[in-house]
């Protein structure tokens, strides 16, 4: 256990995965190696002339990220964090309370490591078809949504900041795929990174607004924790088409799917499905484990490279990236 309750533990058999992308013969005990590297041997490097000139991106990396509970503190000053669904106020106290209602409900089932994956799956559906619908029936603004996430008790894990800037700097792109909501996550990059990053996406459930800004409908098929594999990648179309791509052409889509060495962070083995849409050579998968640590455990342990324990910070994946692309800078 490292001091701040920071436990990193690396998978002793995903190795063969990750040494597959490593320089051969690193020690099995130490993670991340000193000298790993993203790009197998003969794979061209930055300043080999095969970079793209105007971009500056290091061919074949990309990081698909969630957003709740990977990206975000699971605990804020003793309180639990809120998720971007979670942390909507609708302005309307009958519609919040049977959102929350629920949550109570449905929250320890996502978590249950014992409910069979087929009836979890219906479960979460039922959850998100709920929820949607009573924040269309019980009415919704921006200015709401504004509003409670100026108040809400969410905040980026420490290090978070620090690893948008790294991967700008590298020209990552990063795909923030979310089975909340995209309205919410995107205000709150607005609001607590007073900045914009040009390589992050938000894939997510999308609002739609009528003329006096209420919200009518939901864009595209729902996304819930647990099926984050279909439609991955089509979900990005209508974000980049509200960008102004033409004809469904998604030049960001393009690029994700050339991919080839993909860093993939979660907080639920549901994420590790994010992935599915890309024809990737080598992943390495981040989980952070924030509760119901002792059952889910091993599962974890089988489904991630790498598993963080008690809320970490995200600074282990700044080094991590660091190393990764260590040839590059
Ligand atoms: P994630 O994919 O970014 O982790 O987001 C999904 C989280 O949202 C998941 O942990 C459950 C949570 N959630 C709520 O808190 N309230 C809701 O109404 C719904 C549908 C989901
Ligand atoms: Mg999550």
């Amino acid at each position: 256990m490292r001091p701040g309750g920071l436990c990193r533990i690396h998978h002793a058999t995903s190795l063969a995965s990750a040494a597959s992308i490593a320089l051969p013969g690193f020690p099995p005990t130490t993670f991340p190696p000193p000298a790993f590297r993203c790009f197998r041997p003969g794979t061209p490097r930055a300043g080999s002339g095969s970079m793209d000139s105007t971009t500056m991106l290091p061919p074949g990396v990309a990081v698909i990220a969630d957003f709740d509970g990977t990206l975000t503190r699971y605990w804020i000053a003793g309180r639990r964090g809120q998720t971007s669904h979670g942390l909507l106020q609708q302005g309307n106290a009958e519609y919040d309370a049977k959102r929350q209602a629920l949550y109570e409900y449905y929250h320890p089932l996502e978590i249950s490591p014992t409910i069979p994956i087929e009836e979890k799956t219906k479960l979460m559906e039922e959850w998100w078809e709920k929820s949607h619908g009573l924040l269309i029936e019980g009415g919704l603004t921006y200015d709401a949504i504004k509003k409670s996430v100026s108040e809400a008790t969410i905040a980026l894990r420490d290090g978070v900041v620090e690893l948008f800037e790294l991967l700008e700097e590298l020209g990552v792109p990063v795909l923030v795929f979310s089975a909340g909501l995209a309205d919410i996550i995107e205000e709150v990059f607005r609001q607590k990174l007073h900045r914009s990053f040009k390589n992050i996406k938000v894939v997510s459930n999308r609002m739609v607004f009528d003329e006096e800004g209420c919200l009518v409908s939901f864009k595209g098929k729902t996304i819930h924790v647990l099926n984050k594999n279909e439609h991955a990648l089509d979900m990005a179309t209508p974000i980049h088409d509200k960008f102004g791509y033409p004809n469904g052409y998604n030049p960001d889509s393009v690029l994700m799917k050339q991919r080839t060495n993909v860093l993939l962070l979660g907080d639920h083995v549901g994420d590790l499905g994010m992935s599915d849409g890309l024809s990737y050579e080598n992943r390495i998968a981040v989980g952070f484990l924030n509760n119901n640590t002792e059952m889910s455990f091993k599962s974890y342990l089988d489904a991630f490279d790498i598993v963080y324990l008690n809320d970490a910070t995200m600074r282990g994946v700044v080094e991590l990236v660091s190393q990764l692309c260590a040839g590059n800078q």
